[in-house]
């Protein structure tokens, strides 16, 4: 074995309600991606997940891979303000449960990207009600995450907040891979107060929980240090920080961003670049993991999303190869990592577009018939192996 990762180390793969369950016609993402001429492509039935999750898990399992993580749709479960849908509870307990059945150990997130659309409407983050209507939610899921080991409240707050800025459409469009307008201040202070409401709840339920954050990677160019940290502070660092309290944090890294004296630099002409004009860099993972284990040190990571877009199913491996052996490096050089999950499972939805396939597995769009790539296998290998040979 050339390199070999520890005993107990979790294997496994991502996804997310909206981006694979298809008609989520309660939230927030639904009725953007449905407003003609924003977005090029809508989710629509997505990978019909929300009816095909057993044939999914099955395929976790049969691959050798020993987690899966999804996401609860909050708009599914309160489609309406103050209204819990008991079945939707009970679908997600079941999703839970065919986990446990199948011995994958489930990560499970209570928020990805979409709120529900009543939320958005009476102000979303920015409303003074925000936390108190996401400690509801949480206080509703609660009954039924028994048996669950990782909870992550909120996926990539820092996206959010950067999103929220986005959409207001008053912050300077940054024509840079990778890199984002500035997050949207009072989103991100709401983020952060929903977050520990959360694990406020969660740890009085004896639930363990962290956030994920996205790592995006930032490095001076040209001795550009002092901008390089005022640049990832408001955008990376101050989500790391409030990990310091919590019970792991969620690494999710994919490429660089190059920071010089003015800030973002745009990925030069002739780079590597993948679907989603991302520069081709999978040592962007081990990088994101000694940062985190810089920030807030002593709190366990697992790596909640990493991997790469690409039609080439080779390319996945090759860049999966790379991101894995960073990754080690780091754990070697002390980082207390305690798993990796592969970003996606599947072929899903990517906020807009079916264009960048992400998946280990491709889904046919019309009869949604799922098809393993050879990735998927060299992946079930590796975690089989424990490590890479
Ligand atoms: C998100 C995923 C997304 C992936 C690739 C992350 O920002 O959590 O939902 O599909 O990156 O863009």
């Amino acid at each position: 074995m050339r390199i070999s990762f520890p005993e107990g180390f979790l294997w496994g793969a991502a996804g997310s309600a909206h981006q694979t369950e298809g008609n989520n016609v309660a939230s927030d993402f639904w009725a953007l991606e449905n407003r003609p001429g924003l977005l090029p492509e809508r989710s629509g039935d997505a990978c019909d997940g929300y009816h095909r999750w057993r044939e999914d898990l099955d395929i976790v399992r049969d691959l050798g891979l020993g987690a899966y993580r999804f996401s609860i749709e909050w708009a599914r479960v309160e489609p309406v303000e103050g209204e819990f849908s008991l079945a939707a509870l009970a679908h997600y307990r079941r999703l839970i449960e065919g986990c446990l059945d199948r011995g994958l150990t489930p990560v499970v997130t209570l928020h990805h990207f979409t709120s529900p659309l009543w939320f958005q409407k009476a102000g979303g983050w920015r409303a003074l009600e925000a936390t108190d209507r996401f400690r509801r939610y949480v206080r509703a899921v609660l009954p039924i995450l028994g048996g669950v080991e990782w909870v992550c409240t909120i996926n990539e707050p820092n996206m959010l907040a950067m999103m929220a800025n986005m959409l207001k459409g008053t912050e300077r469009k940054e024509n840079v891979a990778g890199a984002m307008p500035p997050p949207d201040r009072e989103v991100a202070d709401a983020l952060v107060a929903a977050h520990q409401a959360a694990r406020e709840e969660l740890a009085a339920a004896g639930l363990k929980s962290g956030w994920t954050v996205a790592n995006q990677n930032f490095q001076a160019a040209g001795g550009a240090t002092a901008e390089r940290d005022e640049w990832a502070w408001s955008r990376e660092d101050r989500f790391l920080d409030i990990a310091a309290e919590d019970d792991f944090i969620g690494v999710q890294a994919y490429t660089r961003v190059l920071i010089g004296r003015d800030g973002a630099l745009p990925v030069p002409d002739g780079t590597r670049r993948t679907l989603t004009g991302w520069e081709f860099y999978p040592w962007a993972l081990g990088g994101a993991v000694r940062h985190t284990a810089e920030r807030v040190p002593g709190v366990p990571i697992l790596v909640t999303e990493n991997g790469i877009a690409t039609a080439d199913d080779g390319e996945r491996v090759e860049y999966t190869t790379g991101a894995l052996e960073s990754l080690h490096a780091a754990m070697a050089d002390g980082a207390d990592v305690r798993g990796y999950l592969h970003w996606s499972l599947l072929d899903n939805y990517e906020w807009g577009s079916w264009r960048p396939t992400f998946g280990l597995v491709a889904v046919d769009r019309r009869t949604f018939a799922r098809t393993v790539k050879p990735s998927a296998r060299w992946l079930g290998g590796v975690a089989r192996a424990g490590g890479l040979s």
